[in-house]
């Protein structure tokens, strides 16, 4: 699987241990950020939900101080589905009920070894279609739809 694989500063070594740990077993592009120094979140969520919505890579792991900020910025981007996931059953519901391509992590909030677990599950899970499509379907219209003008 190919993985586009972001962060800010205060998601940084978070996201090393998860190149370092993961990148054996998938095809990695690391976009940064390459060290602690102060950086905006929202520059790195596009560059992964640009890869992740072009096709470029199949999925997308973004860590910041939270997790909130690069969902936020991420699900900007149409047909980005991202979220902050912190355990196990939730990114495998999230990615056999919602789809969910863009995983999200805090770093300050979130061990390394929980961390890996949830990274793990999220890339072995797959979308399980039939009437959670229908809903997706309906996410993509609203997302479609845009805001009606006031
Ligand atoms: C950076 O201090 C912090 O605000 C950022 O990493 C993230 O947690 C935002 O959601």
């Amino acid at each position: 699987m190919k993985i586009a694989l972001g962060s800010d500063h205060a998601g940084f070594p978070l996201k090393a241990a998860i190149a370092d740990r993961i990148g054996g077993d998938h095809e990695l592009a690391d976009i940064g950020t390459f060290g602690e120094a102060s950086v905006d979140y929202p520059v790195f969520a596009e560059r992964v939900a640009r890869a992740v919505s072009s096709g470029r890579a199949d999925r997308g792991i973004l860590v910041c101080g939270t997790g909130i900020g690069m969902a936020i910025a991420a699900n900007k981007i149409v047909g980005v589905r991202a979220s902050v996931v912190h355990d196990a059953y939730s990114a495998r519901a999230a990615v056999e009920h919602n789809d969910l391509n863009v995983l999200t992590l805090g770093g300050r909030v979130i061990g390394v070894e929980l961390a890996l677990s949830v990274v793990r599950v999220f890339l072995e899970a797959r979308f399980t279609g039939g009437r959670h499509q229908r809903r997706l379907d309906l996410i993509a219209a609203l997302e479609a739809a845009g805001e009606p003008p006031q």
